[in-house]
């Protein structure tokens, strides 16, 4: 595994080599480096993916498809008012993306000018300020104290001088920490003038969520993914909430197919399977409780979390040890490089044995 995933250095002789100049916001960012090819059959506990794999019935699905489906393009009304219905919402107050990555895009392009400034607390998820620095905001971002908790106090003060965008996701990655509906009310109440995104990726495992507000707050938007418990991250699929006139807006910057017909059939067909998702969804809160424990009893510190992953301090040593565990097949994400320090690292809870062999493996290489 490479041992760093994100950004490379920015090269800037590139800027020489071609005939038209880059956007200026674009000039300083630097490739993303993916991690290495080759994850398959490997034990994934980097990247907070369902691991065991999709609900049957979306691979029955799939297997249904027309060569005349795939011929047409997309047709979204039907399939939106289903989705709508299963997330108790109107249509019109839903939009789908390519994946909560695309909606970010999305959320830039309709509300962010060069110079808005876009507030957000760190570590987090890093698309938030990549896809706001494409937009040429100005990024102010609150980090987390020293004992990784949620910067509150230092939020509400930034959200006094309305910055144009909060993103904020609950339950955070690579944290975890969630806030509950009180904590979420208090920054909804101090941002009048911002819009909130309130990105809930991993709300299966929190069960905390926002979404019923929409209806009364011009300033919030939910988001949702089928890439986390669903399982279905290779196919694409976000799912944005809002007030119909915020969705209205988010329509006019928005392309005409963001998702594909396969990408809708899989979503409803996972959404439709709720047996598959509650018994995953068990196990992967079970399995974090023995991650959490058998750790903490081999002296690692665990920080609370309420998503389908842990963050957690090894101490000097913890790069090396993940690298030694991708030796042995099994994948952690290091974050050492947002923290400042070797030792952070994010572990995703699997099922109870995936998370049985990662504590033997890590018990035997540290
Ligand atoms: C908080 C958060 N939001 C969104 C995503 C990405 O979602 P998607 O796969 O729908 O682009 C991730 C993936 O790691 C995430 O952690």
């Amino acid at each position: 595994m490479k041992a760093v995933v994100g950004r490379a250095s920015p090269s800037p002789e590139l800027a020489d080599r071609l005939a038209v100049p880059m956007r200026a916001s674009v000039r300083h960012l630097a490739p993303y480096v993916a991690p290495e090819e080759g994850r398959e059959g490997k034990l994934r506990l980097d990247f907070n993916e369902n691991t065991i794999g999709c609900s049957p019935a979306v691979l029955r699905a799939l297997r249904r498809i027309t060569p005349e489906q795939l011929a047409i393009y997309p047709e979204y009304e039907a399939a939106t008012r289903r989705i709508a219905r299963h997330f108790s919402v109107r249509p019109a107050e839903m939009l789908f993306s390519n994946g909560v990555d695309d909606a970010l895009r999305l959320i830039m392009d309709t509300f962010v000018e060069s110079g808005s400034t876009v507030l957000i607390p760190e570590p987090t998820f890093s698309m938030y300020r990549f896809f706001a620095e494409i937009a040429g905001a100005r990024i102010e971002a609150v980090p987390y104290d020293d004992s990784v908790r949620f910067p509150m106090d230092a939020i509400l003060r930034a959200l006094a001088s309305s910055p144009r965008v909060l993103c904020l996701a609950n339950p955070n990655n690579p944290t975890g920490t969630l806030l509950d509906r009180a904590a979420l009310r208090r920054i909804l109440d101090a941002a009048p003038r911002t819009l909130v995104l309130v990105d809930e990726a991993y709300f299966e495992f929190a069960g905390v969520t926002v979404l019923p507000w929409i209806r009364q707050r011009s300033n919030l938007i939910v988001s949702r993914t089928l890439s986390k418990a669903a399982g279905l991250a290779a196919l694409r699929l976000g799912v944005l909430f809002a007030r119909e006139d915020v969705a209205d807006a988010l329509r006019r910057a928005c392309t005409p197919y963001p998702v594909s017909n396969a990408a809708l059939i899989a979503a409803e067909a996972a959404l439709s399977d709720r047996k598959f998702l509650s018994r995953y969804v068990r196990e992967v809160l079970a399995s974090r409780k023995d991650l959490a424990r058998g750790l903490q009893k081999s002296g690692v510190r665990v920080f609370p979390s309420g998503a389908n992953f842990l963050l957690v301090d090894f101490g000097p040593g913890g790069s090396e040890l993940v690298r030694r565990l991708a030796r042995r097949r099994i994948l952690l994400r290091d974050r050492a490089g947002e923290f400042g320090r070797d030792g952070f690292v994010r572990i995703t809870a699997g099922t109870r044995a995936q998370t049985r062999r990662l504590l033997r493996a890590i018990e035997e290489e540290r």
